[in-house]
Parts: C-alpha cells; sequence; structure tokens
C-alpha cells in the first residue's frame, strides 16, 4: 500500500512547464528514488509534495487521501517531513538545541521533548557530539543533525533532497546503513540524490525525471538498462553538484 502519491501533478512558472504530470509513489518501509539531470523538475516535485508549490494541476494522496490543498503545515502534522538541499541549521546552537527546537514543536501532552531528542541523536549516531555547536560539524554529521531533526516530526515518510552531497564514502556509507534502519520501522522515504551508486543501492523503485517529465520508472536493474535514461542521465557526469 503506498504512503505517498503524486497523480500526474504539474506545475508551470509562467510559460516554462518545470513539472509536467509527474506520477510517483512511495512504499510503506521502502526509499524510493527520485533522480534525473539538474532542472528536470526533482526539487519542485518535493515543493509541491511538501505544500510549499500548489501543482497547476494533478494530485497528492496521503494514505490514499487527497491531501491537494491542505497547508504544508498539516501535511508535516499527518506525516510528511523533508531535509532541505542547503543545510538549515542554526549554526550557534548544539546539536542537541537544533534536535530539541524540532522535537519542541512536535511533542504532545506527556511527551518529554528532551527525551525524544537524546534518542533521536542516538538513533543517527551523534551521541559523542550532542553538545558541540552545529557549525563546527563535518557536513556529515551536520547531514545527520538535519535529519534527526526532520525524524522529530515522526513522519510516515521522509523525503530527502541530496543528503549525500558533500559526504565523503565512510559518511555516505553511515548515512545509507541509518536510511536502511529506518525503513525497518516502516518509515517511506523519497530520495533525490546524484550519488547513482547509493541510490541503486538504496531504492526499491526509482523514477527518472527529465524536463519535468518521467522518463522512466522502475527496479534499479530496469534503471539502469534503459537506455533513455543512459542517454539522458547516467551517462552524463552524474556527480555534477545541483
Ligand atoms: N520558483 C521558481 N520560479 C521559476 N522557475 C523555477 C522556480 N523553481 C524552479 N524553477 C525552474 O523549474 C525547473 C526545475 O527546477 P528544480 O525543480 O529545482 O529542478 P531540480 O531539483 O531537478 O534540479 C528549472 O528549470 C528551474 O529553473
Ligand atoms: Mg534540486
Amino acid at each position: 500500500m503506498p504512503i505517498l502519491e503524486t497523480r500526474e501533478i504539474s506545475v508551470r512558472f509562467g510559460g516554462h512547464l518545470a513539472v509536467n504530470e509527474v506520477s510517483l509513489v512511495v512504499d510503506e518501509g521502502q526509499i524510493t528514488g527520485l533522480i534525473g539531470p539538474n532542472g528536470a523538475g526533482k526539487t519542485t516535485t518535493f515543493n509541491v509534495i511538501t505544500g510549499l508549490q500548489p501543482p497547476t494541476r494533478g494530485h497528492v494522496l496521503l494514505d490514499g487521501r487527497d491531501i491537494t490543498d491542505v497547508s504544508a503545515h498539516r501535511r508535516a502534522r499527518r506525516g510528511i517531513a523533508r531535509t532541505f538541499q542547503r543545510l538549515e541549521l542554526f549554526g550557534s546552537l548544539t546539536v542537541r538545541d537544533n534536535v530539541l527546537t524540532a522535537a519542541e514543536l512536535r511533542a504532545g501532552a506527556g511527551v518529554d521533548p528532551g527525551a525524544v531528542t537524546d534518542q533521536l541523536i542516538e538513533r543517527v549516531g551523534l551521541t559523542a557530539v550532542a553538545d558541540q555547536r552545529a557549525d563546527a560539524l563535518s557536513t556529515g554529521s551536520a547531514r545527520l543533525v538535519e535529519l534527526a531533526r526532520a525524524l522529530a516530526c515522526e513522519p510516515r515518510v521522509l523525503l530527502l533532497d541530496e543528503p549525500a552531497s558533500g559526504l565523503d564514502e565512510a559518511e555516505t556509507d553511515r548515512f545509507a546503513e541509518i536510511l536502511l534502519d529506518l525503513t525497518g520501522d516502516g518509515l517511506g522515504i523519497l530520495i533525490v540524490e546524484h550519488d547513482v551508486p547509493l541510490v541503486m543501492r538504496l531504492c526499491a523503485q526509482i523514477t527518472v525525471l527529465n524536463f519535468g517529465e518521467v522518463l522512466a520508472s522502475g527496479t534499479p536493474i530496469e534503471i539502469q538498462r534503459n537506455t533513455d535514461v543512459i542517454d539522458a542521465y547516467l551517462g552524463q557526469d552524474p556527480g555534477a553538484p545541483g
């Protein structure tokens, strides 16, 4: 059963069709990849799913229910969380306080945000640096703080926009392990990422965008063998930043 679905969403910016009838699915406990060249419409698709960008047409469904007209704030409450392409941490705050501010927003009656924070920090493996300022962290650790902040919203589905950019190989491996561990609890993940080997390793399904349209979708093996995908994306330099 899909947790999250887009049905033929389109976004027009003036005369430019940035997203053109994009349909994709994120299943419970699985990672779906959203890949494609720079400018293909990946971040715009994320913005439509999270409610930051109203689609020109099409629908977004969470647990089979149409949430296209639900505000970004209420979508977050219902379990859609994201991280951003550029890190958005409070540099002068500690790791712990960065996560705590997110946990406090979410905490209901009878929940101790401090305890939730400590659990999340442990879950992403940052206990040793919990008292360090966020601006003193390596990029890898900063990405994990961002992940912990997103998890503080108790998401059912998590959208990650280029989470491995700037990470070295060991940091990428650690990040991948944590993501796979999270899916074990049923979390669905949609990941935009240019690190193709990482996407192939993590994802059950991959959707490839090109010029705003779905070029292909399928398993990692199907995508790697797809000649349209090779011509448009995989044959290029997939490591180019964007
Ligand atoms: N707010 C905006 N206004 C106008 N055009 C935009 C806006 N956001 C993105 N675009 C354009 O939409 C297209 C898709 O952008 P984006 O979704 O950021 O692509 P990707 O994340 O795949 O690199 C690009 O051509 C980009 O220039
Ligand atoms: Mg982008």
